[in-house]
C-alpha cells in the first residue's frame, strides 16, 4: 500500500488548486446568489483539459487516472461545489461512458469535442415517477426505419440547459423490463426536444438543473450507445464512476468546511481567549478531521480499485455514502463553530451546508448506496 501521490498527480492537485482560487474564487459567492452559469470558468476548464480527464488522448481527453480527477473535483468543489457538478457530470456520467461504450463514430463526432471542453454534456436517467426506482422508465424509443422516436420526460438533470449533447435512458421494449431499456445520444436543438425552467435549488445553485421533455424526437440509429437492452446497464455502470466524483465534490465541501472553522477559531475571541483555546471547539475540529480523512480512504480506495480495473462498484458507493454524510456534518459544525456568523451570507459556511446536502441524494441517495453496499456483500459467495 503505497499512500503518496505521484509527482503527476501532485501537479494536477496543484495546477486545480490555483485555477480554483484564481478563476473561481472571486465569482463564487454571487454566482451562489444570482443562481448564473459559470460559462466562462467551465470553457477554461475545457482549455485545461479538466472537463475530460480520465478520456485518452487520441479521443482528445487528457488521459489521467480517477485519483488525480478526484483530487481535481475536490479542489475545485472546495471553492464551488456547482463547478465541481457540472465538471462531474461530463466527465464521469457523459466522457467516461462513451468511451467505454461508444462507436468510433460517436467518439469522434460527440466524446472528443466533449472531451476538449468544447461541448457540454448531460445525463438523464431520472423522471417523475422514476428517480430512486430507476428501472421504472416510462420514456419510450420506438424504432422506425432508421430511428428512434423518443417519447417522454426527464427530471432534475444536472447541465440540463447548458449541454450540447445528452445521454437519454429510454425503454426500447416494455415487456423486458429493465432489460429492455437503451441509452441515446441526443444533440440539443433536435426537433421534438425541449427542456423546463431552471430549477431554484437549496444548493449549487449556480450549476443549472431542468426536466426534460421529447415529443416524437427522432433520433438517428447510429446514436444508440452500446447496443439495445444494454442503457440500464449503462446508467449503473456510468454512474459506479459518477459516484466516485461526487464523493470528491462531498470532500472538498467538507475540507473548506473544516479550514474555515480553523481560520475563524483562531480568529474569534470569547471568554478572554480565541475560541481555538477551548476544548469544545478543538475537539469540534478533531472529529471533522478525522472523518474527512477517513472518507479520503475510500474515495482514494474506489478510485484506485477503478483505475486497476477492478471491480468497485460497493467501494464507490461507500466513498459516496460517507463522504456526503461527513459534509453535511462538517458544515452544520462549521456553523456551529461561526456562531452567528455562520448562519449568514457574510461568511462561506452557510453555503457550504446548502451545497453539501445534495451529495446525499444526487446520483443514488444514501438509502440507494447502502442497497447497493448490503447487496454487494449479501449476494457475495
Ligand atoms: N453497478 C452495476 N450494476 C448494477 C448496480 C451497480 N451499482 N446496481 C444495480 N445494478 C444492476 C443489477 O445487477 C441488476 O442487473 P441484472 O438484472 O442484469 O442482474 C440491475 O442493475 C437491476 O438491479 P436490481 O435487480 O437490484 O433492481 P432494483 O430495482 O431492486 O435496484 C437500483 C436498482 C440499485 C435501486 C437502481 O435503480 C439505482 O441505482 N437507483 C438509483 C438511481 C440513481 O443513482 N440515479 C441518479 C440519477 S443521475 C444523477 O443524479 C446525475 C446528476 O444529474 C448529478
Amino acid at each position: 500500500m503505497n499512500f503518496d501521490l505521484t509527482e503527476e498527480q501532485l501537479m494536477i492537485q496543484e495546477s486545480a488548486r490555483d485555477f480554483a482560487q484564481a478563476e473561481i474564487a472571486p465569482t463564487s459567492v454571487q454566482r451562489d446568489i444570482s443562481a448564473e452559469f459559470p460559462y466562462d470558468i467551465i470553457k477554461k476548464l475545457g482549455e485545461l483539459g479538466f472537463m475530460g480527464m480520465m478520456v485518452s488522448p487520441e479521443n482528445g481527453g487528457a488521459g489521467l487516472d480517477t485519483i488525480s480527477y478526484v483530487l481535481a473535483m475536490i479542489e475545485m468543489s472546495k471553492v464551488d461545489a456547482s463547478v465541481g457538478v457540472i465538471m462531474s457530470v461530463n466527465n464521469s456520467l457523459v466522457c467516461h461512458g462513451l468511451e467505454k461504450y461508444g462507436t468510433d463514430y460517436i467518439k469522434q463526432t460527440y466524446l472528443t469535442p466533449l472531451a476538449k471542453g468544447e461541448k457540454l454534456g448531460a445525463f438523464a436517467l431520472s423522471e417523475p415517477e422514476a428517480g430512486s426506482d430507476a428501472t421504472k422508465q416510462k420514456t419510450m424509443a420506438d424504432k422506425d426505419g432508421d430511428y428512434y422516436i423518443l417519447n417522454g420526460m426527464k427530471n432534475w438533470i444536472t447541465n440540463g440547459i447548458n449541454a450540447d449533447y445528452y445521454l437519454v435512458m429510454a425503454t426500447t421494449d416494455k415487456a423486458k423490463g429493465h432489460h429492455g431499456i437503451s441509452t441515446f445520444l441526443i444533440e440539443k436543438g433536435t426537433p421534438g426536444f425541449g427542456h423546463g425552467k431552471k430549477e431554484d435549488k437549496l444548493g449549487i445553485r449556480s450549476s443549472d438543473t431542468c426536466s426534460l421533455t421529447f415529443e416524437n424526437c427522432r433520433v438517428p440509429k447510429e446514436n444508440l450507445i452500446w447496443d439495445e437492452g444494454k442503457g440500464f446497464s449503462f446508467a449503473m455502470n456510468t454512474l459506479n464512476g459518477g459516484r466516485i466524483g461526487i464523493a470528491a465534490q462531498a470532500l472538498g465541501i467538507a475540507e473548506a468546511s473544516l479550514q474555515a472553522s480553523v481560520k475563524y477559531s483562531k480568529e474569534r475571541k470569547a471568554f478572554g481567549n480565541t475560541i481555538s483555546n477551548f476544548q469544545a471547539i478543538q475537539f469540534k475540529i478533531a472529529d471533522m478531521a478525522v472523518k474527512i480523512d477517513a472518507a479520503k480512504l475510500l474515495t482514494f480506495k474506489a478510485a484506485a480499485l477503478k483505475d486497476s480495473e477492478k471491480k468497485y462498484y460497493k467501494e464507490a458507493a461507500m466513498a459516496k455514502l460517507y463522504s456526503s454524510k461527513i459534509a453535511v456534518e462538517a458544515a452544520l459544525e462549521a456553523i456551529q463553530i461561526h456562531g452567528g456568523y455562520g448562519y449568514v451570507r457574510e461568511y462561506l459556511v452557510e453555503r457550504y451546508l446548502r451545497d453539501a446536502k445534495i451529495t446525499e441524494i444526487y446520483e443514488g441517495t444514501s438509502e440507494i448506496q447502502k442497497m447497493v453496499i448490503s447487496r454487494a456483500l449479501l449476494d457475495e459467495k
